[in-house]
């Protein structure tokens, strides 16, 4: 049941340190700080020369983010919509990897992208969270995130733990690619095993309950972002819509202003989000919203230098950069939730949407 929660989303929000410790859980091997993924030993993705990752919804906003932190560690990688993947896939041989993201395992449109991708050749691996699904089962490999049952049709907990998968799988494959298995990056390895402690805190004192009520009743909804974060901006616009039915969208940064900054007003409160890269960019971009009379929420560490120039904000703590987003998106999440409940809306059960989307 929710227990001492109004909603499974809140509680599922704050399962999320038991979540990804339950996914980082024997992963990192504690006498060596390496990865250790039992599946995938070190060596096993040298003949890989890229990586396709196909999903839908919150799922490809975490393929997004796996993909682009794999980008920045040197190995060539693509996040494609699993539904666009039959028309529009780039070539795949048998040095392609294709790895399916997807929390149901039942998702058809992921279905079918896995299974275009084996007819031609890829290896395949699913990233998912129910042990037996259909994608588990038809991929070469699995690899579980072990988030625990989601019940709310907002995907929350489970974004973080395919992050976090899918963080550890990029080390992996960068790894075993530099012909240097044993070349993890302790630090981000570390980061991401202070992560429930992390999130832990930060949920204990978010001021996101304060900043929905103070935005409530606003014309649109704004979320930017720069690499990783603009995966959190797609996936904190997609959050918001989905269980406030109002109106949200998400933005990479820079594209604000070749059109989207047509429909800033005072009236449309912009979250960005800095995620290290190329923050000053990104702030430059807030303030141009900002000069627009639009309310600019930063989310960012306590020191950054968006917290002087923001109207408001979210407070992550200090981390690897490829992490931040990760925190910066549980802070959003939150901000959803109470905006969804300020308006009264069924947030467990958003009309027109299921959990699990078996038809095409
Ligand atoms: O089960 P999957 O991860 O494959 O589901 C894909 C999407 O339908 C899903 O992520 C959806 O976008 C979320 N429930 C939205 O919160």
């Amino acid at each position: 049941g929710k227990g001492e929660y109004d909603h499974f989303m809140l509680k599922e929000i704050n399962e999320q340190p038991t979540a990804l410790a339950q996914a980082l859980e024997g992963r990192i091997d504690p006498d060596t700080g390496r990865i250790a993924l039992s599946d995938f030993e070190p060596g096993t993705f040298e003949d890989i020369e890229s990586v396709q990752f196909v999903a839908c919804g919150t799922s490809y906003h975490a393929a997004l983010y796996g993909s682009l932190a794999l980008n920045q560690a040197g190995v060539q990688s693509t996040a494609l919509l699993a539904n666009e993947y039959s028309v529009s896939a780039p070539p795949i041989d048998d040095d392609t990897l294709v790895v399916a993201v997807t929390q149901s395992g039942e998702t058809a449109d992921t279905l079918n992208a896995l299974r275009h991708a084996a007819d031609e050749g890829a290896s395949t691996v699913t990233v998912t969270n129910v042990v037996g699904s259909t994608a588990a089962r038809e991929a070469d490999e699995a690899l579980f995130i072990r988030a625990g049952p989601e019940i709310g049709v907002a995907a929350t907990k489970t974004f973080s733990s395919q992050a976090v998968m899918l963080t550890l799988l990029g080390q992996r494959i960068a790894a075993d690619q530099r012909g240097d298995p044993s070349a993890d990056r302790s630090s981000l390895l570390a980061e991401l095993a202070a992560m429930p402690d992390a999130i832990e805190d930060m949920l204990a004192v978010s001021d996101a309950e304060a900043i929905a009520d103070q935005y409530a009743n606003s014309q649109s909804y704004f979320f930017i972002g720069r690499g990783l974060g603009f995966s959190v901006a797609l996936e904190g616009a997609l959050k918001f819509k989905e269980i406030t039915y109002e109106h949200a969208e998400g933005f990479a940064s820079g594209e604000l202003k070749h059109g989207p900054l047509a429909l800033v007003t005072p009236d449309t409160p912009v979250f960005a989000v800095f995620t290290g890269e190329e923050d000053e960019k990104t702030l430059k971009n807030a303030e141009e919203a900002q000069t627009r009379g639009a309310p600019v929420i930063a989310v960012c560490p306590a020191d950054h230098r968006a917290v002087e120039v923001a109207d408001e904000h979210l407070e992550i703590p200090e981390t690897d950069s490829d992490l931040a987003g990760l925190l910066a998106n549980v802070q959003l999440q939150l901000v959803s939730y109470y905006a969804a409940d300020l308006l009264d809306r069924p947030i467990d059960k958003p009309r027109n949407l299921a959990k699990s989307v078996t038809v095409e």
